[in-house]
């Protein structure tokens, strides 16, 4: 659903009201051996409220300085369903004027309402009582042990996997492109080659080093992606294509090893380090990868590629609706292969056109553009340099400069913890918030 479908509202009222307050009775539920700390579950109000579906759906919305999302951070307070059907959402702050609201907002804004049967969700905030910050502190410093042993993935990131139903789209040419971008303008991209079978980020983007393992104990081995800098920035690729061993024994059984799980291992095991941007390059189809990557990574969005075909839309539409029912958040369409202008004004559609618009208005996303038949773009890949960076005068790399602008500054912005506070920092080292905020003020 796209922002117009949706209104907000911002209540700057620190909500007195007694279920702002750590609920004591809060769900006993954990085991005496787990020191996961309670957190207070919200208020729903409305009686079609389908709260395991609202609350699923708020999980993939993630406040990135405290590394968990809204929902088991007691972040969110309260559910309504007003009598003119809009969806309410009150949301508690540990900070009432922390930069990270707008970003929290359009997170919960979009996820919600791309429920079935839900127009309008209005997003309020309000700020914790010193209680529930402590509360919210205790558990995203459990959160952030916890998290140790899932992913290397920076709360920070912002995860986009590309996707369509088809396959040949142009999935792998759009993720290499918009990769080499974002990073010419000085962000960390991460790039995760999830088509295990058939994958073609070592060509695309020109990667001939090698992924090197490394044993680390348990039988666990961790991997570093491989890094190759680009303009301003670099690119961190993990793929199938990168992996080998010292030698063919240890890399043929090291694939033997990974092709079982090897997307949950790429997860688990690769040291990403600092990424403003994870890429996923999905394999084509709606197969158990993509239903396994909701599981695992619930705050990805999904950005889907399609030609202008109409049946191509359909299929892409399947996609969609594949990721929605991962509650993963679909952030828009791209259209690919799309019609082509002369100089003359003459337009070839060689596959069509309109149908990326007419996806996009379909599943009410936001439409990001349409990339001409370009055979730069198809020599580009062979070659191992992304078109985009290199021929910069095509109508093709204009357009993807507009998508990448748009991803920047409105579809997924990058997250500015700097500007923020030290609230992330502070869990990190297990430092107590209060205690340095006081530090801070005295000194
Ligand atoms: N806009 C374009 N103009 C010309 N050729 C393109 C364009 N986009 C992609 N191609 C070419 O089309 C072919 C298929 O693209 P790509 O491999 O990216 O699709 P895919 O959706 O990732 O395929 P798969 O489903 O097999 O993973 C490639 O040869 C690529 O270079
Ligand atoms: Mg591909």
């Amino acid at each position: 659903m796209s922002d117009d479908h949706t209104s907000d509202t911002m209540s700057d009222t620190t909500d007195t009201t007694d279920d702002t307050t750590v609920a004591s009775s809060a769900t006993a539920e954990t085991a005496p051996d787990v020191a996961r700390p309670a957190v207070s579950a919200p208020t729903v109000i409305g009686d079609d409220v389908d709260e395991a579906a609202i609350l699923n759906a708020l999980r993939g919305v993630i406040d990135p300085e405290l590394g968990d999302n809204v929902v088991d951070l007691g972040m969110v307070k309260r559910v309504e369903r007003s009598a003119d059907r809009a969806m309410h959402i009150t949301m508690a702050l540990t900070t009432a004027g922390c930069p990270l609201r707008a970003q929290l907002m359009r997170d919960a804004k979009a996820r919600v309402a791309s429920l079935p049967g839900i127009d309008v969700v209005k997003v309020h905030f309000g700020e914790m009582t010193a209680d529930e910050r402590k509360n919210v502190m205790a558990h995203a410093r459990w959160k952030a042990r916890e998290n140790a042993l899932d992913t290397d993935i920076p709360a920070t990131a912002r995860i986009l996997a590309i996707s369509s139903g088809k396959g040949g789209v142009g999935k792998s040419s759009v993720t290499a492109n918009l990769a080499v971008l974002l990073a010419d303008q000085g962000y960390t991209v991460g790039v995760l080659d999830a088509d295990v079978g058939g994958f073609s980020m070592p060509q695309l983007l020109g990667i001939d080093a090698e992924i090197e393992g490394e044993r680390a104990g348990e039988g666990k081995t961790v991997m570093k992606p491989v890094v190759r800098a680009v303009g301003d920035g670099v690119l961190h690729v993990v793929s199938m294509g990168a992996i080998a061993g010292a030698n063919q024994t240890e890399a043929i059984m090291w694939r033997g090893l990974m092709l079982n799980r090897a997307v949950q291992h790429f997860l688990e095991d690769v040291q990403w380090g600092e990424l403003d941007y994870l890429l996923i390059d999905m394999p084509p189809g709606t197969s158990d990868i993509q239903m396994g990557l909701a599981r695992m990574l619930p705050r990805a969005d999904v950005v889907i590629v399609t030609t202008p075909a109409k049946a191509a839309q359909q299929v892409a539409a399947r996609a969609a609706d594949m990721a929605r029912k991962g509650f993963l958040r679909v952030a828009g369409v791209i259209e690919n292969m799309g019609p082509v202008t002369a100089a003359d004004g003459t337009v070839t559609a060689m596959f069509g056109a309109g149908g990326g618009q007419a996806l996009a208005d379909e599943i009410g996303v936001p439409f990001l553009g349409s990339i001409p038949l370009d055979p730069t773009i198809a020599a580009g890949g062979d070659a191992g340099r992304p078109a985009a960076l290199d021929h910069t005068d095509t109508v093709a790399a204009a357009v993807y400069r507009d998508i990448v602008e748009l991803i920047v500054t409105d579809v997924a912005p990058p997250v500015k913890i700097a500007d923020c506070s030290l609230r992330g920092a502070l869990v990190r080292a297990g430092a107590d918030l209060e205690g340095a905020r006081e530090r801070a003020h005295a000194g």
